[in-house]
């Protein structure tokens, strides 16, 4: 097992009713006029936003509104929202939203002192200060409430990349699994496919850290029975509560201990998705290519892909293991070709100069453009 740290410093506050603690928490942090991020309305009509103004009005805190974060952010956006941060002097940001807000929320918080944010995405320029972040999560999916990654698009440069700093931890995270009861069913799916993604990014990078092997691969099966359950019934709180909690563990560290950073080349194929057509959601990029990228790359690894087909899918090959995964992932209703989501084969070529644009791909295996193309080709 690989020597590490582990030190992963959000406060989690997880439960009914909780999303009332949120005024409490940023008065005792010290701070009284804030910037709230937010996406398009879902929490207007969920009743989070209401709970929320309610809340920080109790504690009389000043709020900055700034609405429209898209899903699949982009710089654009991001920028605008850190100038109104700025001409309103906020001390600290309040994301109330799924990933997409949050990763906004981080970027205008490193943006602090950094002329273009877009430098720390391109790693020109390391972060040395950030706003305090406070998360409402009202969409499992990117374990984005939990951990130090923000991914953002440049449109005009069609490139979706992601960052990491420290900085950008939340300081307190809010879940209530309950708010996500008003999900639709295509987006707890595509929480779901993210979640267990980002668990197999990391568990196939595994050899003998057998702890992080056995929790990783307890979670990915917890995360099926527990959509399945949400599948048929969407009220189910313990299978929400259940199935919130597995996705923060997918990506806060807890289940990537000793895994030498994880393989993430299924993460770049995605990203590269959603840039080039920013209606794709995360969840199905990953839904249509984990499986290709899977096939393609087993037999340079096989123990630790047959034993994932054997236990979290219990069959008894790699491909029987990545063919149950596929009806798993289509029963849900998620997309698992690359047909489904409205791309042609002659956009191969744009998906892989993408990819290889952010380079930094390949782990398991060094990729290059002939192995992409025959990803792309067994996900079409
Ligand atoms: O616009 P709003 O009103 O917020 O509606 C959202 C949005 O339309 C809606 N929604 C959220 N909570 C809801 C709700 N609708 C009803 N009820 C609720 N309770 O859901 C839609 C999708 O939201 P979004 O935030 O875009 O989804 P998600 O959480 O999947 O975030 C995706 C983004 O995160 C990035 C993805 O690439 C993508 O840009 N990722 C971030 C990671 C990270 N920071 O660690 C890791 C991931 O691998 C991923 O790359
Ligand atoms: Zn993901």
């Amino acid at each position: 097992m690989d020597n590490f740290t582990f030190h992963n410093p959000t406060k989690i506050i997880f439960g009914k009713n909780t999303i009332g603690n949120i005024g409490e928490e940023i008065k005792k942090a010290g701070y009284s006029r804030i910037l709230l991020l937010a996406g398009s309305g879902s929490i207007k009509a969920n009743g989070v936003y209401s709970q929320v103004q309610h809340s920080l009005f109790k504690h009389n805190i000043e709020v900055f509104e700034f609405w429209d974060v898209r899903p699949n952010p982009t710089l654009e956006h991001a920028l605008l929202a850190k100038k109104y941060a700025a001409d309103n002097k906020v001390e600290a940001i309040l994301a109330v939203g799924g990933g997409s807000v949050i990763d906004e929320a981080k970027s205008i918080a490193v943006s602090v002192g950094i002329p273009n944010i877009w430098d720390v995405f391109e790693q020109k320029v390391v972060p040395q200060k950030a706003l305090p972040l406070f998360v409402i999560l009202t969409l499992s999916a990117t374990g984005s409430e939990m951990n130090s990654f923000a991914v953002l698009s440049n449109e005009k440069e069609l490139k979706k990349w992601s960052f990491g700093s420290p900085l950008v931890f939340p300081k307190v995270t809010i879940i209530d699994p309950a708010v996500q009861m008003s999900l639709p069913k295509r987006q707890t799916a595509n929480g779901g496919v993210d979640s267990l993604s980002h668990l197999m990014e990391n568990y196939f990078m595994g050899i003998d850290a057998e702890v992080t092997i056995a929790v990783n691969e307890s979670v990915q099966r917890t995360i099926i029975s527990q959509i399945d359950k949400l599948h048929s019934e969407p009220y189910d709180y313990n299978a929400r509560a259940n199935f919130a909690w597995c996705s923060t563990l997918a990506l806060n560290g807890v289940t990537s201990v000793s895994m030498s950073g994880g393989e993430w080349t299924t993460h770049g194929l995605e990203h590269a998705l959603s840039a080039i057509n920013p209606n794709v959601a995360h969840g199905e990029g990953l839904s249509v290519l984990f499986p290709a990228w899977i096939t393609y790359v087993f037999k340079s690894k096989e123990f630790i892909f047959e034993r994932w087909a054997k236990n979290v899918w219990n069959t008894n090959s790699v491909l029987d293991g990545v063919q149950a995964m596929k009806d798993k992932f289509k029963e849900w209703g998620s997309p698992i070709t690359l047909k489904e989501i409205g791309f042609d084969k002659s956009d191969f070529s744009k998906i892989i100069k993408c990819v290889q644009d952010y380079g930094r791909l390949g782990r398991i295996i060094k990729l290059d453009t002939s192995d992409f193309y025959e990803i792309l080709n067994l996900a079409y």
